[in-house]
Order: C-alpha cells, then sequence, then structure tokens
C-alpha cells in the first residue's frame, strides 16, 4: 500500500507554489511598511496555553486540538492559532519592559482537526499581526487597514470588511445575561448545539449555522446596541478611523467569533469566491488577555488571514489573467549535447550562479529536441548551446526562448566573458 498525506494536509506544489511564496513574500513587504517585525514560536505548546486563552468550551478547544502525551506524559497541543503563542512569548521574554508598544507578525502552520472541505483543512497556514501593549482605537483600525491593503496590493477586490463589538468585560457579561433571556423559550426548537452552548457559551449561539436557529437569531438583541459607555466610545472611534481612511466596512450587529478571548472590536473579512467557508481572515482586540496569561495589564489587537484560502482566490484570479504569474523560472538552460565538454560547462554555469543568474544544465544524454523540451519545461529564458562544432569556431549559441532569435557568444581559450553573458542575459 502506497502512503499518501493525512486527510486534510497537502502537498503545495509548483506551479501553485508561486502563489504561496507571492502572497507569503508580499506580507512580509507590507507588514515591514507599517513597522511589524517578525516573531516565530514553536509548532508545539503547553496544552493549557490554548484552553485558558482560546476558551475551554469553543469549538477550537474543545473537539478540534491536536493534543498528545509527550514521552513524559505532558499534555501537548500542536498550535490551532498564533495569538496565544504570540502573548506567551511577549510575557515570558517580559518584552512589555523594553517598549511600551510591541508590533509583530508570523507566517506558519495552524493545526485543527475539522472536517476537510474547499477551503478548510487540517493543516492550514496563517499570517497575521499582533500589536501588544495598547489599547488606542487607532490600532483596531491600523490592523483592519493594513489587511486590506494587503488583499488590495495582492490585486483582490470584492471583500467585506464586518465589523462589530463584543464590548468590554462588562458589556460582555451584562449581553450574555440579556442574550440568554431572549434564547430562553425557544430552546425547545433550537439545535442540540445551541442547546449547550446556551448553557456553556451563550455568544457561540449567534454563529449558529442551523437555519431553524438562524430564524429565532436574526430577531437577537443586537450586540454592539448593548455596549457601556466607553465600549461605545471606543467603537466609535475606530469606526471614525476607518472612514478616515475610506475603508469601506458593514456592520454586523450579531458578529461573534470562534475564540473567547476578544474584547471590542471584532471584525472578520470575507470574499465572494470562497463558498461557504469565505472568511479570508479575522481579528479583533483582546484586552485582558495578557494579563489573565500572568502579564500586565495591558491591551492589544490583531488579525489572520488563512493563506489556504488566500490561494484559491488568487488562482481563480489567475485563471481571469491576473497579475500573478508564476516568473520565468531559470534564466539560462545549458544543454549537454556532447559528454566531453560537460565539466567546463558546470564550471560555467557555477559562475553564472554565482552572478546571480538562475541557471541550470542538462545532465542527462538525450535528443537536442528532447532537451530544448526540457528548457521550455523550466521556463528557461535563454539556453546555451555548445556541441563539438560549436566548441571548434570557440562559441557558444544563445538561443532566446521568447523571441526565437540566436547569436554566438564568443570565447577564448574555451573561455566565455562571463561579464559580458550576465550583462546580455540581464538586458532582456
Ligand atoms: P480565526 O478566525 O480562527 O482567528 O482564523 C483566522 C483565519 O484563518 C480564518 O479567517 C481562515 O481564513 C483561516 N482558517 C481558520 N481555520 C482554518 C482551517 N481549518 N482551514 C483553512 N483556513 C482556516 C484566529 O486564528 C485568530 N488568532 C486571529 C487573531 C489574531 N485575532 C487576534 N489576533
Amino acid at each position: 500500500m502506497t502512503i499518501t498525506a493525512l486527510r486534510g494536509t497537502y502537498d503545495i506544489l509548483p506551479p501553485q507554489s508561486y502563489i504561496w511564496e507571492k502572497a507569503e513574500s508580499q506580507a512580509r513587504k507590507m507588514f515591514a511598511l507599517y513597522g511589524y517585525s517578525e516573531l516565530r514560536t514553536p509548532i508545539i505548546e503547553q496544552t493549557q496555553l490554548f484552553s485558558r486563552s482560546i476558551g475551554e468550551n469553543t469549538d477550537i478547544v474543545s473537539k478540534e486540538m491536536y493534543t498528545f502525551a509527550d514521552r513524559k506524559g505532558r499534555s501537548i497541543t500542536m498550535r490551532p492559532e498564533a495569538t496565544a503563542p504570540v502573548v506567551r512569548a511577549y510575557i515570558e521574554h517580559k518584552l512589555y519592559k523594553d517598549q511600551s508598544l510591541c508590533k509583530f507578525y508570523y507566517i506558519g502552520p495552524m493545526f485543527r482537526y475539522e472536517r476537510p472541505q474547499a477551503g478548510r483543512n487540517r493543516q492550514f497556514y496563517q499570517l497575521g499581526t499582533e500589536i501588544l501593549g495598547t489599547e488606542h482605537p487607532y490600532h483596531d483600525a491600523e490592523s483592519i487597514s493594513l489587511a486590506v491593503s494587503y488583499f488590495k496590493s495582492l490585486g483582490i477586490d470584492n471583500i467585506v470588511v464586518k465589523i462589530n463589538s463584543v464590548g468590554d468585560a462588562e458589556s460582555k457579561q451584562k449581553y450574555n445575561s440579556i442574550l440568554k433571556n431572549f434564547f430562553a423559550g425557544s430552546l425547545d426548537t433550537m439545535c442540540p448545539d445551541c442547546n449547550t452552548r446556551f448553557e456553556k457559551n451563550t455568544l457561540r449561539m449567534l454563529d449558529c449555522k442551523v437555519p431553524a436557529c438562524k430564524e429565532i437569531i436574526k430577531n437577537a438583541p443586537p450586540l454592539n446596541e448593548n455596549l457601556n459607555d466607553a465600549s461605545k466610545t471606543h467603537f466609535e472611534s475606530v469606526l471614525a478611523l476607518l472612514d478616515k481612511m475610506k475603508i469601506a466596512y458593514e456592520i454586523e450587529p450579531r458578529l461573534v467569533r470562534g475564540l473567547d478571548y476578544y474584547t471590542n472590536t471584532i471584525f472578520e473579512i470575507t470574499h465572494s469566491h470562497l463558498g461557504s467557508q469565505d472568511a479570508l481572515g479575522g481579528g479583533g482586540r483582546y484586552n485582558n488577555l495578557i494579563a489573565e496569561m500572568g502579564g500586565p495589564q495591558t491591551g492589544a489587537v490583531g488579525f489572520a488571514v488563512g493563506i489556504d484560502r488566500l490561494v484559491i482566490v488568487l488562482e481563480k484570479m489567475t485563471a481571469n489573467n491576473s497579475t500573478i504569474t508564476a516568473g520565468s523560472d531559470l534564466d539560462l538552460y545549458i544543454l549537454n549535447l556532447d559528454n566531453a565538454l560537460f565539466t567546463d560547462h558546470a564550471e560555467l554555469l557555477h559562475s553564472l550562479r554565482q552572478h546571480d543568474i538562475r541557471a541550470d544544465i542538462c545532465t542527462e544524454q538525450k535528443s537536442f529536441k528532447a532537451q530544448m523540451r526540457s528548457a521550455n519545461k523550466a521556463n528557461a529564458r535563454f539556453v546555451l548551446i555548445q556541441g563539438q562544432n560549436e566548441r571548434d569556431n570557440n562559441i557558444f549559441k544563445l538561443k532566446d526562448m521568447i523571441n526565437g532569435t540566436e547569436e554566438d557568444i564568443k570565447t577564448i581559450n574555451n573561455n566565455v566573458d562571463i561579464d559580458k553573458l550576465v550583462e546580455r542575459i540581464r538586458q532582456s
């Protein structure tokens, strides 16, 4: 029996990997533009880190974590998200001591044991940011504007920013009892999940997708109308800043998120190409998490984008002729027409690469036609040809694979003027 990748995991092969590379390098560029530095945390963490931050009663913690006992019996979890690990690192290294404000970004795999479907995997990838040490509404707006600018920089339109506020701890608690009163009379017509959530995590009932429940939920009291004054002011300031930045948003008064640590602003960014798993990214503010995890009482805000879903959107755009195409893989491909010349050609290849020319050589002894096919497959811009005939005439032939022209490159004592050749290749 052959061994295949695990369900919900997959290989990213070229040319698709070009799109991943483009998405990630563009993210690094944008993050640098906004003043964020990279923070890398381990894939594995103590299980408690996630159960205490994301919340025991969330789907992620109660059903979806890859948790196992290590050889000493300690409970280990493969990170389902990166906010909690970033907060752990911030506290562990006392990063709040050197700087009042820390701005971090991360890119990497996350793990959730979900039912796989298009845009939903068990190993998936996120890129995201966290700003720690701030309660300023500007940073909520900056997180949203960074995400939106990032999508725009990749040529992605048709995104929708959905925004809401769950309020501070006091507002959340008050709203929870309002919601309990509202749902109490309808529980027997609602699904078993809603019934469980009623006891354990009432807010999450707003996210139920069962049609009968949705009918009831649509009349639930809106979250943002039940905020205390401080939470209301914060939310209004965020919206005013978004207006100034001309970032379009929709207030979704019943939007909730699947993680418990949020306070105040929450948001999701959706895209119409994505079907039922339409959230390209999401995030929000978490003012109490750092203190709850043993750090100082200070606020934070961040977001994460699902790269798997982003790539789905980019691939659809590529099919529609977008700007994202795999660039030419190689600048130059050297044919292998005479084995006696191979080591000289390998030496030339080595110096070309040292001059930053993306080059490769054919090692197989096959027909000229077959070697040209390999050059084409490698997307080579130029092909360098030298058989015994050319050698005797002190030349290489340089073939331009785009316009089909051929020119002679002179050699002296079998040596090419490498600077001239490099310059010629760079000219195109
Ligand atoms: P999240 O909404 O759980 O938030 O995940 C963010 C994004 O990751 C989603 O919008 C989606 O694009 C992607 N994603 C989630 N699960 C999967 C999956 N199984 N397969 C593919 N993509 C998935 C967080 O993780 C928070 N840590 C975001 C945050 C940062 N909040 C504050 N700071």
